[in-house]
């Protein structure tokens, strides 16, 4: 490819130029003849209607089934034979999909599924490992019609209860266990106790993994492999025409309020941008083969370890376990031993297998390697550049992809497939086509080049979240209200003299811990609902390798005094609401915290403090000042 990262000018081409206008000028040409390049059962009747706005709805009066644009049309050409999904497990073992067999795989799921009585329109839960099982399933799900809702398997008991409550879930799928480590993660016993919080769902179906020991309730719990005994590997399931706008899925995440939103994505207008960002970005082809090392349970996962690669008919690696287990050089055995081309990580992995140190990479032939993929969080420079030049000797673009659940998408990143404009690192570039972005004031004004602002995206995609689930004036609120006319994605951002974007972090209460998006309420409410905690504030504090760390702090109730014991019971109360990754990386017990006079904990202040900052920033409207030297002494500064 030639493509070197840092040059002195940019320069972008017509054909670019062209492209980002047109889609921006007229966006409904530019998408109306983008969008045939999936399968169409119908053509809709209007790309884009806007009537009832912030609520955009895209190719409307479309048909369209997402299983059928991954399986059904390349088993009709020479990509029946072709591998789809190359699996490989914690422990070693490899299983390969070629096309024909995940579409009898999902025709057989959804035979199941349908005989569990599950129709258009109803959702299940996938509360699954990183096992081949999950897209099956999820693909089988978009064959009839069902809207999946994927709980990533790292989440507890209650938060899968959560989810299978907001979006009541008939059934839900989950495994024995999953493998972490080497360890065993018991997912149906961890299942079962949310199902005691439950009342949607009616069946489960378990899928043998781990091999554990596990409770089968009688006639509400199934193995998949008896099912399956019964199911003929001819069974032919006709994929369901949905409307465009019929929701494909609903995905759980973090914001700043409350408890996590159901983002739900249409099928037609999530499918055509991920389509064309995936081919925008990374462009890849036939001869590749395609590592995205997200969890499926995220949205990098679904957008572009399942729909993407699968649209495009390519071969998409899926691995189930930690990325260095049981050695450092798990991940560049991998690639080496698949002949991965294309890899997609998070800077928190990248900065892992830096501390590690290049011996590890060394060990192994990358040289099939030719683009790279960052996301997650800002990549710093220093992890940028040992990806580029460790990993890609050199010669690998780096394609660092800003977006959200809430945006299908990719929304701000290099375009291999149109033009690889020289690249800056730790900037995701510019927005691909059809993306208009900008930088704001506090005030709604455009922040001049150079300085920090709000990023927002001034026009509607047709990668957009079609609301939050149950609670669309939770979606006016969080997306449409803070700046007029536009959608807020809560990101802090500059702009540069040359006009690249620069993701700066959360501008709001959400942490991105390794990457994963975890909100600090949803951890407040989880340690006030101890005893003996009076109050809590937590703050997100830089860390090294996960970006950033949750630490609390806490305030006692009358009658408790702090001890290990209490903070050892306050982490594992998180872990067991939320999940492990969201366990605090400290406990600091306080008397007080530093809050307004009108009662607002003052986070910039606990952040100031952790960071070790001199300056605290304005406290001329704290109540006690006294807080704060507690505070200083506490964290050690
Ligand atoms: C952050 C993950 C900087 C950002 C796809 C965003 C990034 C949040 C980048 C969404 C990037 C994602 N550079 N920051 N390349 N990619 N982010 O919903 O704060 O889990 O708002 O989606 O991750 O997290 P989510």
């Amino acid at each position: 490819m030639g493509v070197l990262p840092v040059e002195e000018k940019r320069v972008i081409t017509a054909q670019m130029e062209e492209l980002r206008k047109q889609a921006l000028e007229n966006p409904e040409q530019f998408w109306d003849e983008k969008a045939r390049a999936l399968e169409w059962f119908k053509i809709w009747e209007k790309v884009l209607d806007d009537s009832q706005k912030p609520f955009f709805r895209w190719f409307v009066g479309g048909l369209i089934n997402a299983s059928y644009n991954c399986l059904d049309k390349h088993v009709k050409t020479w990509r029946k034979n072709k591998v789809a999904i190359i699996w490989e497990g914690e422990g070693g073992e490899i299983r390969k999909y070629t096309y024909r067999d995940l579409f009898v795989e999902v025709n057989r799921v959804a035979s199941l599924l349908r005989n569990f009585g599950i129709r258009e329109g109803d959702r299940i839960a996938l509360y699954l490992p990183m096992i081949p099982e999950l897209p099956i399933f999820m693909l089988a799900a978009a064959r009839i019609g069902a809207i999946h809702t994927v709980v990533f398997s790292g989440f507890s008991s209650d938060s899968l209860a959560k989810r299978i409550n907001d979006s009541k879930a008939r059934l839900l799928v989950t495994a024995d266990g999953g493998f972490r480590r080497g360890k065993i993660v018991p997912l149906k016993e961890i299942a079962d106790k949310a199902l005691e919080q439950t009342f949607s769902v009616e069946n489960v179906i378990v899928v043998k993994r781990a091999g554990n020991p596990v409770n089968m309730v009688e006639g509400r719990d199934f193995w998949l492999h008896t099912l399956l005994e019964g199911v003929s590997k001819n069974t032919y399931i006709e994929p369901v025409k949905v409307d465009s706008n019929h929701p494909l899925f609903i995905l759980y995440t973090s914001g700043t309020t409350g408890s996590p939103k159901g983002i739900y994505h249409s099928t037609g207008g999530y499918l055509v941008w991920v389509y064309w960002t995936f081919k925008w970005a990374f462009n890849l082809n036939d001869e590749d083969i395609w590592w995205c090392t997200a969890d499926i349970g995220w949205i990098t996962g679904h957008s572009y370890v399942v729909y993407g690669p699968l649209m495009h008919g390519l071969t998409t690696l899926m691995y189930e376990g930690a990325l260095d287990y049981p050695a450092p050089d798990r991940v560049w055995s991998i690639i080496e031993k698949h002949g991965v081309t294309g890899f997609y990580t998070s800077p928190t992995a990248i900065r892992m297998f830096m501390r590690y140190g290049k011996n590890w990479v060394e060990l192994h032939d990358l040289s099939s390697l030719r683009i790279l993929g960052s996301v997650g969080e800002p990549i710093n420079p220093e992890a940028w550049e040992w990806y580029f030049n460790i990993v890609g000797k050199g010669k690998c673009p780096i394609i660092d992809t800003w977006w959200q659940t809430e945006t299908g998408g990719f929304m701000i990143s290099p375009a291999a497939g149109i033009q690889l404009l020289p690249l800056k690192p730790g900037s995701a570039t510019i927005p691909l086509p059809g993306v208009e972005a900008d930088v704001y004031t506090e005030d709604g004004e455009p922040a001049p080049p150079g300085t920090q602002g709000y990023l927002v995206i001034k026009k509607p995609w047709p990668g957009m979240l079609l609301g939050v689930w149950g609670d669309p004036k939770r979606y006016i609120e969080t997306y449409w209200s803070r700046f007029p006319n536009c959608y807020y994605p809560g990101d802090y951002a500059m702009r540069d003299e040359d006009g690249y974007f620069w993701i700066l972090g959360r501008a709001d209460e959400v942490l991105k811990v390794a990457a994963h998006r975890i909100g600090t309420m949803e951890i407040e409410s989880a340690l006030v609902s101890h005893p003996a905690v009076a109050e809590a504030a937590v703050i997100g504090k830089p860390d090294p390798i996960k970006g950033e760390v949750p630490v609390a702090f806490v305030v006692l109730r009358e009658g408790y005094v702090p001890s290990l014991k209490l903070e050892e019971e306050l982490l594992n109360l998180v872990s067991e609401t939320i999940g492990p990754i969201a366990k605090p990386a400290n406990i600091f017990f306080v008397h007080k915290l530093p809050k307004t006079r009108s009662g607002k904990i003052m986070r910039r202040v606990l952040k100031a403090i952790v960071k070790g900052e001199e300056s605290l920033g304005d406290l001329s409207t704290i109540e006690d000042a006294s807080a704060i030297e507690e505070l200083k002494s506490l964290v050690g500064v």
